[in-house]
């Protein structure tokens, strides 16, 4: 299976806090991957480095195979990797399919003088993006929304618009950041699925989440980080009986074991 994503040993401090230490990821191509750990362990922290929000300190960040360290998020975007964040950020006053459309704008192709002018190549444009933004609420089961303002609308369904405006600059690689945050069990299913079917489309997730039966059934690997570092990575069932994986959640490892014993 080749890698869609790879980090050599990252590493990114904020003075004397080490928020991201010597952490090794590998996500395959086509894969939905996990990313656990309690509060604080870097999680964000990654998916800023990744994003080209932070700068990291050390280490490297290769999509396929090119280095994306240093690089501008705008680069970073361009080639490929999209997200979303932990808490949800659209723009007040806009409707859904304006947010999408927004999301789209790496794809546009004329300029924005072009636009400003309403030249006819400015309005062909307009409509592609349009239509592409569209799509792309079909494909999050927000199509029948799109003239409504964003902000009227609940929290899960505003997170399935950020999903949509992420996808709009056509990303190889889709970070979300807990997108399930604040959900129901139902809506959060709702989004496990959806991340599923981007998948099956082609699409290559590394997903944020905190809970673990979330994890068990819509995640192919996970690594699991505490302090900065990986303290495990493979298949859920994998992580999830790791020794040091049971210590970080439930405290120590024979805590963890006399805990679920009294289930
Ligand atoms: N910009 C920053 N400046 C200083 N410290 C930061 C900054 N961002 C994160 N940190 C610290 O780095 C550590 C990791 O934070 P991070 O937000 O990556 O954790 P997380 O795993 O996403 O946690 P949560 O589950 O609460 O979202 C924490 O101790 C946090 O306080
Ligand atoms: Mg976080």
């Amino acid at each position: 299976m080749s890698l869609l994503l790879e980090t050599d040993d990252l590493g990114k401090s904020f003075g004397g806090l080490t928020a991201v230490a010597d952490l090794n990821l590998a996500v395959p191509h086509g894969c939905v991957a996990g990313l656990m750990g309690p509060n604080g362990a870097g999680k964000t922290t990654v998916i800023n480095l990744l994003s080209g929000l932070l700068r990291a300190d050390r280490g490297r960040v290769l999509l396929d195979g090119v280095p994306m360290q240093g690089l501008p998020p705008h680069h970073i975007a361009a080639a490929g990797i999209a997200r979303t964040y932990q808490n949800v950020r659209l723009f007040s006053g806009m409707t859904v399919l304006e947010q999408v459309m927004a999301g789209c704008f790496l794809r546009r192709g004329t300029s924005l003088m072009a636009s400003f002018l309403g030249l006819p190549a400015a309005r062909a444009a307009h409509r592609a993006v349009q239509s592409h933004a569209l799509d792309l609420l079909d494909r999050v089961g927000m199509a029948d929304r799109a003239e409504e303002l964003a902000e009227t609308l609940s929290y899960g369904e505003q997170r399935r618009i950020e999903i949509a405006r992420a996808l709009g600059s056509n990303p190889k690689l889709l970070l979300l950041d807990e997108p399930t945050a604040g959900m129901n069990a139902q809506e959060s299913d709702g989004i496990g699925r959806l991340v599923h079917a981007l998948r099956d489309g082609g699409m290559t997730v590394l997903m944020v989440e905190h809970n673990v039966r979330l994890v068990m059934d819509f995640c192919d690997r996970v690594t699991v980080m505490n302090f900065g570092r990986a303290l495990a990575n493979g298949t859920p069932a994998e992580c999830m009986a790791h020794p040091d994986v049971q210590a970080a959640y439930f405290g120590r490892a024979d805590d963890a074991e006399r805990i679920r014993s009294l289930r």
